[in-house]
């Protein structure tokens, strides 16, 4: 597979056009090939061993929407973007999921299961030591998933805003996923900026790459 690069600049201005978006344009939907490529960047985010501990809920119907802003801190993000993602995780990682990764793997690489076992044991120590800690380990990932996520859609030039301040418990119960093996974690509204929304043309705040990055 052969890759078209971005330039240096197309990359770093992606990165100065992308804010944290306020108010979005409640008009404008994004176009069904661009939310495919932003659904597999969800998809291809990498994790620790490839476990994928996460689901993903996309909300796009104006009721459902709306009902997520209610319990956002009463955010408009959520009833006024396009899409709406909801990024969950697993609360345990246990041996029975393991295997479902396992045999997916096997399949997709055209190998027996039996060749994986090694791999397998590795896994399932490493799961074993971080026993009690595993839901801020999938947490973690589901993280990745969002850097990516953002990242995608300010180079496909989608807005987003993600979003901690939810109600994880109201959230969790309009998913359904009470008494499930996920918890929401974070959500991340995506969609187009509203001409009037201030904050586009705030100077970003950051610190400065000297007080940030060391180069040894
Ligand atoms: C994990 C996370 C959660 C956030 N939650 C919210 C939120 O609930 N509402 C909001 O308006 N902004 C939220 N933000 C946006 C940040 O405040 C914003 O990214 C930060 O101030 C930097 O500004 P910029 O993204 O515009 O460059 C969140 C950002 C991150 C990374």
């Amino acid at each position: 597979m052969t890759l078209a690069t971005l330039s240096v600049k197309q990359l770093v201005d992606s990165y100065q056009w992308r804010y944290a978006v306020k108010r979005f344009d409640p008009s404008k939907q994004i176009d069904a090939a661009t939310w495919s490529a932003i659904e597999k960047s969800l998809v291809l985010t990498p994790s620790s061993f490839g476990l994928q501990p996460w689901k993903f809920f996309v909300i796009s119907s104006p009721e459902n929407k709306a009902k997520l802003s209610a319990i956002s801190w009463n955010q408009s993000q959520p009833s006024d973007c396009s899409h709406m993602v909801v990024l969950t995780a697993r609360k345990t990682v246990d041996e029975a999921y393991v295997d479902s990764f396992l045999a997916k793997t096997a399949m997709q690489r055209n190998v027996s299961v039996e060749s994986l076992v090694g791999y397998r044991v590795v896994v399932l120590g490493f799961l074993k030591n971080a026993m009690g800690r595993h839901l801020a380990w999938s947490s973690n990932q589901a993280y990745i998933a969002l850097g990516q996520l953002l990242a995608s859609a300010a180079m496909l030039g989608v807005d987003a805003c993600p979003m901690e301040g939810i109600a994880v418990a109201e959230y969790d119960k309009l998913l359904g996923l009470f008494g499930s093996e996920y918890t929401t974690i974070v959500g991340c509204a995506l969609g187009y900026r509203h001409s009037d929304d201030h904050y586009a043309s705030l100077p970003k705040v950051r610190f400065d790459a000297c007080e940030l990055v060391t180069h040894l």
